[in-house]
């Protein structure tokens, strides 16, 4: 019997685009890092360094933030719903948590957090999302138009699925980007439509700048859909001004596209002139309802003082879409049948924690403040390291998790990477990871046009460890600029 030998699939036969993104936050500088720790794990001492310190991601409780009680007390309970009515209970669990647990658990089908639930999500879980969002924006929130989502990331994929139909389908994204909406729509098949913010101005969004890229995109041939909109921006960490958000809304209504708001750092801002609006208070105060105007909002449990993002919980909030269009949503969303139950209930948690009057308000109230104000402290403290290197400026740090220092390398630092065929900036990472064993992302991962050279680290060490990456960065650049300055 004769049978073909060479297997069908080969990296060159799959599906191309997924040969084609990229995603440098989980990059060739994440395998490098495995490599270093492989390398201590056998050779223990053999490094500079004993540990390996992930300033890649935005990953809190891995770099040490610790989860809300009154959050992980409600899980739990949710987990073990028998637990809820045991007497020794009252000793271990606060009452709220008791009271909040019962009543989470009551409205999952079975009364079990291990059930599928309805695909948009368990119903008083997203009114909890609904009447949080109401009580954050001032303007009302329906629990019809809230799906909650493994993330935001599969809200994100789920919305550009839905919106492109064709390469002829442009989505404008800010540049630097989050590459996964590049990477998504390169994914789903269409055009990314790339707007660049401006460093000199704080990473600044100039509308003039967006409406140059949507009429030479529509010239052509594109037609454009939607506008993405990161605020508190990643890896740029600027928080807009509500009279710039005006102006997008006033664009995007005009040109008819729907606002993709990702909102999922809205509890990291740091500044105390600037507060987080969300696009859909910026619209309703415009006197915009529904029907004049489509936006797209994205939370997640991920980030802000919770920090919860391996639980994988989010929401997306859609307003000013039919209800023909809301049917298909469903069905693509009940592909994967239903968002994780832990995420749900802690995405209901986080819009609806406790209140004043409740039990567990101020544990809460100090436990959100202790992280709030150390992660201001740890952003001070590594701002402060980046601008005292030589030919580093860091930008502000208004909101987010992330530093987006831009780099000034000497031309032979330049032209050492031009000969390892890498970036500048892919150049001094692995440099800085091979001697520190801190990894940071390079900032072409992000695709600024500028040409210039960034990097991307997250604010998220804890203080200690920050105090040790402080002197190893200065020792490593100063070393780096010796030996390239000529
Ligand atoms: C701007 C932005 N949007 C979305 C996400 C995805 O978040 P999630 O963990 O909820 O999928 C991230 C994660 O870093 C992000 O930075």
């Amino acid at each position: 019997m004769s049978y073909n030998k060479t297997p069908s699939i080969t990296a060159e036969t799959i599906n191309s685009k997924v040969r084609i993104f990229t995603y440098e936050p989980c990059g060739e500088i994440v395998r490098h890092a495995r490599g270093l720790e492989q390398e201590i794990y056998e050779n223990p001492g053999s490094l500079p360094f004993q540990e390996i310190i992930y300033c890649n991601l935005g990953n809190p409780q891995a770099l040490g933030q610790r989860p809300i009680t009154f959050f992980r007390e409600v899980l739990c309970l949710c987990d073990n719903p028998p637990l809820i009515y045991r007497d020794e209970a009252r000793a271990l669990f606060s009452p709220c948590a008791l009271k909040r647990a019962k009543k989470i658990v009551e409205s999952l089908p079975g009364r079990q957090s291990g059930s599928y639930t309805s695909s948009q999500g368990v119903r008083s879980l997203r009114e909890a999302v609904a009447n949080g969002i109401s009580a954050r924006d001032g303007f009302p929130s329906r629990p019809e138009d809230i799906f909650l989502t493994d993330g935001a990331s599969s809200a994100i994929n789920l919305m550009m699925q839905i919106l492109i139909r064709s390469p002829e389908d442009g989505i404008l994204c800010p540049l630097p980007d989050y590459p996964l909406y590049s990477a998504s729509i390169i994914l789903h098949g269409g055009t990314m439509v790339p707007y660049n913010l401006t460093e000199d101005s704080g990473w600044g969004l100039e509308i003039f700048e967006v409406k140059r890229c949507l009429e030479d995109s529509r010239a052509s041939g594109l037609t454009v859909r939607a506008m993405v909109v990161i605020n508190p921006g990643n890896p740029t960490g600027q928080v807009m001004s509500i009279t710039n958000q005006e102006e997008i809304v006033e664009f995007c209504r005009k040109e008819g596209l729907v606002i993709l708001a990702d909102e999922v750092y809205q509890d990291n801002v740091y500044t105390e002139n600037k507060k987080f609006n969300s696009f859909k208070k910026v619209a309703r105060s415009l006197g915009y309802d529904h029907n004049e105007l489509s936006i797209v909002s994205f939370h997640s449990v991920s980030m802000g003082y919770y920090g919860e993002c391996g639980r994988r919980g989010g929401y997306m909030e859609i307003c000013g879409f039919g209800a023909d269009v809301m049917d298909e949503i469903y069905k693509l969303a009940s592909l994967s049948i239903c968002p994780n139950i832990a995420g749900q209930i802690l995405i209901s948690l986080i819009m609806d924690p406790p209140k004043i009057g409740d039990g567990s308000f101020e544990t809460f109230m100090a436990e959100k403040e202790e992280t709030c104000s150390s992660l201001i402290k740890r952003a001070k403290a590594l701002h402060k390291a980046f601008n005292s290197l030589e030919g580093v400026s860091c930008n502000k740090f208004e909101g987010a998790m992330y530093l987006f220092p831009l780099l000034h390398l000497p031309p032979l630092a330049i032209s050492a990477a031009e000969q390892e065929g890498v970036s500048p900036d892919v150049f001094y990472a692995h440099r800085l990871l091979s001697a520190t064993g801190v990894v940071v992302v390079p900032g072409s991962g992000f695709h600024p046009i500028s040409g210039r050279s960034h990097i991307r680290c997250t604010i998220l060490p804890d203080e200690e460890k920050i105090a040790e990456m402080v002197p190893r960065l200065q020792a490593f650049h100063e070393a780096f600029m010796d030996e390239f300055r000529g």
